[in-house]
């Protein structure tokens, strides 16, 4: 049985920043018609994002502890959605500055779109990143 210990998973601070990136996603996306607000809430999401990457690969190595647990089946899951969420935040970007700029009305259909796969990878992401991560060292 998969047992998956919150309190420990959060104990980290690196890692309840991320919880609060997650959440600001959502505010972001709560406040998708503000063209002055949302984009600037979803630009700092993905630099927070990009930089928290970052900081785990030099401070723990985290790529290549993914890969030499690559695997385990739900490390392979994790590292498949979160190297997609990176292509998701591209496109995202892509598309929404092309809207801020006025493009055809297909295109914020097509943003939506993005949205909602996003949105559903990032969960699957924090979810899988839950599971596959071990206790802190005491
Ligand atoms: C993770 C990143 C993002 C997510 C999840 C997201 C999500 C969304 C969603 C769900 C909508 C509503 C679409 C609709 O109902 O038609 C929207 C609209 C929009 N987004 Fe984003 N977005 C993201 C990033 C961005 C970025 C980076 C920009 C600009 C640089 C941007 C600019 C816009 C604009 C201009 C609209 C249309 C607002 C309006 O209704 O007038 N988005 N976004």
């Amino acid at each position: 049985m998969l047992e998956i210990d919150l309190n420990a998973f959060f104990s980290q601070p690196v890692r309840v920043i991320g919880l609060g990136v997650f959440v600001l996603i959502f505010i972001g996306v709560a406040l998708r018609k503000n063209r002055k607000v949302h984009p600037p809430i979803m630009i700092t999401c993905f630099l927070v994002d990009l930089a928290l990457v970052l900081y785990l690969e030099f401070t723990r190595g985290a790529i290549k502890e993914a890969a030499d647990r690559v695997m385990e089946p739900m490390m392979l899951i994790h590292i498949i959605v979160a190297t997609l969420s990176i292509g998701l935040y591209v496109a995202l970007l892509i598309t929404g500055t092309k809207v801020l700029r006025g493009a055809p009305e297909k295109l914020q259909r097509i943003h939506k779109r993005f949205a909602i796969t996003f949105l559903v990878n990032r969960v699957a992401v924090l979810a899988t990143a839950i599971m596959v991560s071990t206790p802190p060292a005491a």
